[in-house]
This record gives C-alpha cells, sequence and structure tokens, in this order.
C-alpha cells in the first residue's frame, strides 16, 4: 500500500515540484545520489576504486518531454565517458532509454543510443540499459538488439526483472544472443497479470533466474570482468538480499563456476558493509552512482523500497 503509493508519487509531477523545493529532502537525498555533477560523481567513483569497487555512472533523468532535452540527455551521457577517461577511474555507463526519447520517437532514441554506444564503443567502455517500467520491456530489449544487429557492438547489456512473469523467457533469449544480463528485482509497481505480487515468489525467482544465468554465462565460457574493471562478466546480479548472495555463491561453489564471472552490484549509500565485505572475498563489485538535478524519480523509489528510508526522511522534515 505504502510502496504503491510512493511509487505513485514517484511519476506525479505536483509531488516532484513540491518535493524538490524542500532542502530536507535533497539533504536525505544525498545518501543515494553523489551530487548534482559530474565532478561530484567522479568523486564518488574515485572513493569507490581505492576500495577495489568499480562503478557505473548514471546521470539522472527519464521520461524526457521534448526531443529537445532527449539530445541534451545524450550529450550528458557522451561527455562522461570523456571524463571517465579523463580521471583514469574505473567506471562503465547506465542509461535509460526513456531519457534519450524512446517515449518520444523510437528512431530518435535509436539515434542516440548509437551515438552513445559509438562513444563507448572508441572509449573502451560499456554501456547498460537500465529497466523500466514492464511497458518498456519489449521495445528496451528490441533497442538493444537493433543495436547489436546493426552495429555490431558487443559493449550493451540489458536488466531483467526477477518480479515479471515473462523473464525466465528473457533470459533465455539473451543467453543465445550472448547479451550481458543484470537482474534486479523490479523498482516498479506491476500489474498482477504480469509480475508476481508476492515478496516471496520474486526472490524465489531471483533465485532461478540467478542459476539460469550462470548456466547460460558456462555455454558462453565464462567469461570474466575484464582486467580494466569495465566489461563486466555475463550475469550481474544487482540486490542488497544477503539470502539472494547466499544463493548465488552456493550455486557458484557447486558448479565450480569462476568467482571472477559474476559480479555483485549495489546502489550507492546502500549497505556500504556487503560491497566491502564481497570485495574483500575477491568478487566484482559494482556501484550504481547517480548523479544530476533529476533526483525525485530515483530518491521516491529508494524511500518505497524500505519504509525505514521515508520514517528517517519525515523524522528529518520535522527537525529542521
Ligand atoms: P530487497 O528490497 O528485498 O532488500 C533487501 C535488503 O536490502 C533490505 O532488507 C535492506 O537491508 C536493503 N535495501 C534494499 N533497498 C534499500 C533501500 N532503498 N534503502 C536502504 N536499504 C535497502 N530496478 C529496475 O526496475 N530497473 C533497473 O534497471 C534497476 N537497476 C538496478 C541497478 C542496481 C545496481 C541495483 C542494486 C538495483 C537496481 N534496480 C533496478 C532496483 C531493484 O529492482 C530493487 O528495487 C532494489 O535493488 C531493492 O531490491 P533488493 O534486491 O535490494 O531487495
Amino acid at each position: 500500500m505504502l510502496r504503491s503509493l510512493l511509487i505513485y508519487l514517484s511519476k506525479a509531477d505536483w509531488a516532484r515540484r513540491t518535493v524538490t523545493r524542500w532542502s530536507v529532502a535533497r539533504r536525505v537525498a544525498s545518501r543515494f545520489i553523489a551530487g548534482e555533477t559530474l565532478e561530484d560523481a567522479i568523486r564518488v567513483v574515485r572513493e569507490l576504486n581505492k576500495k577495489g569497487i568499480n562503478a557505473t555512472l548514471d546521470h539522472l533523468g527519464e521520461h524526457t518531454t521534448s526531443p529537445e532535452i532527449a539530445r541534451r540527455s545524450t550529450q550528458d551521457v557522451l561527455e562522461m565517458f570523456g571524463a571517465i577517461q579523463k580521471a583514469k577511474v574505473c567506471s562503465n555507463v547506465s542509461i535509460k532509454l526513456t531519457q534519450i526519447g524512446l517515449a518520444l520517437d523510437p528512431d530518435l532514441c535509436a539515434q542516440n543510443l548509437a551515438e552513445i554506444l559509438r562513444r563507448a564503443h572508441e572509449t573502451g567502455s560499456f554501456v547498460r540499459v537500465d529497466m523500466e517500467d514492464s511497458p518498456w520491456v519489449d521495445k528496451t530489449l528490441g533497442m538493444a538488439r537493433r543495436m547489436r544487429e546493426t552495429l555490431g557492438f558487443e559493449r550493451v547489456g540489458v536488466v531483467i526483472q526477477s518480479c515479471l512473469f515473462r523473464s525466465e523467457a528473457d533470459i533465455r533469449q539473451l543467453g543465445e544472443e550472448g547479451i550481458r544480463v543484470r537482474l534486479c528485482k523490479g523498482a516498479y509497481k506491476e500489474p498482477a497479470d504480469v509480475a508476481y505480487p508476492q515478496k516471496a515468489d520474486v526472490d524465489s525467482s531471483y533465485d532461478r533466474l540467478t542459476r539460469l544465468l550462470i548456466d547460460n554465462s558456462r555455454a558462453l565460457g565464462c567469461p570474466e570482468l575484464s582486467v580494466d574493471g569495465i566489461l563486466p562478466p555475463y550475469p550481474a546480479l544487482a540486490t542488497h538480499d544477503e539470502a539472494r548472495i547466499d544463493n548465488a555463491i552456493a550455486y557458484t561453489r557447486q558448479t565450480r563456476f569462476p568467482q571472477r564471472a559474476i559480479e555483485f552490484q549495489m546502489l550507492n549509500g546502500i549497505r556500504r558493509d556487503l560491497q566491502e565485505k564481497l570485495a574483500a572475498e575477491g568478487y566484482p563489485v559494482r556501484v550504481y552512482v547517480p548523479y544530476g538535478s533529476e533526483w525525485y524519480p530515483y530518491f521516491t523509489r529508494r524511500l518505497a523500497e524500505r519504509p525505514a528510508n521515508l520514517w528517517f526522511f519525515i523524522s528529518n522534515f520535522f527537525r529542521k
């Protein structure tokens, strides 16, 4: 109920206008968001790298409303590759397709994405296309496939959500195509005809899909994290849930799957202890580092995931 309300609020313009004016909201959001500028984000990545943790940078923004804004968002992404190279930090890039125009015009989005992937290819980077809510899944996977077919670049990966019924079939097909997958539970409120309503089912689906990704990777020769830390292994498990991580590690041990052929991913500001523990044990770990001024929907989804975050926000609001 509370989660549904917060996810509704994450898309409500009136709520965004109200909340982003509150300085306390910005303060609480700063736990998750690296800052407003690319320099802020590079600083956070550098600190992570010192601990042996890689990153993926995300310039916040989604559902752009005009071709000009989609173009500007594309330019912002292009800038990231140069900044990463110049700073010599270990990070690749994550983007949302509605940020670069998917909701406006698929051809405009394809043009923007092709430019981004060309730059990724030239700079030896990698682009992970984030997954948005279920109406976007076919379009997002279709766009990633179109890029691989027309440009032939390997350096693009996708995200699959364990809450969706369709995900097993998607992972099977992506395995045949050799497209790298980040597995997450799913951050959006989905209708009961497309997604598991119960958390326990989302969790067991996550465990099943983890095993399937590991099996797919074996069939592809267990590609490991690249030496420069940029190109991820085939399966990237994005979760802070220790039971899910334990399941993955148990399966890798049972099947003698190489430690460097799997990556654990977490969000900036969440479970730093677990990030460091896994990195110290020798697993590739990557932290998702978002930055920029469009932090409202991202922040509200983080509140929705954990009621304690909301209470923390409210108590700060009354303390200000
Ligand atoms: P779960 O929600 O069960 O949480 C497990 C434990 O983790 C909690 O008990 C708590 O300790 C901690 N935790 C989780 N969320 C927290 C929070 N917000 N604040 C504090 N503690 C928290 N989703 C999507 O739909 N599309 C995408 O492209 C991505 N991309 C993505 C990348 C990366 C690197 C990560 C880690 C996550 C995503 N997600 C995503 C979000 C994902 O779908 C999911 O909503 C969150 O990761 C929370 O789910 P957990 O797997 O952590 O489990």
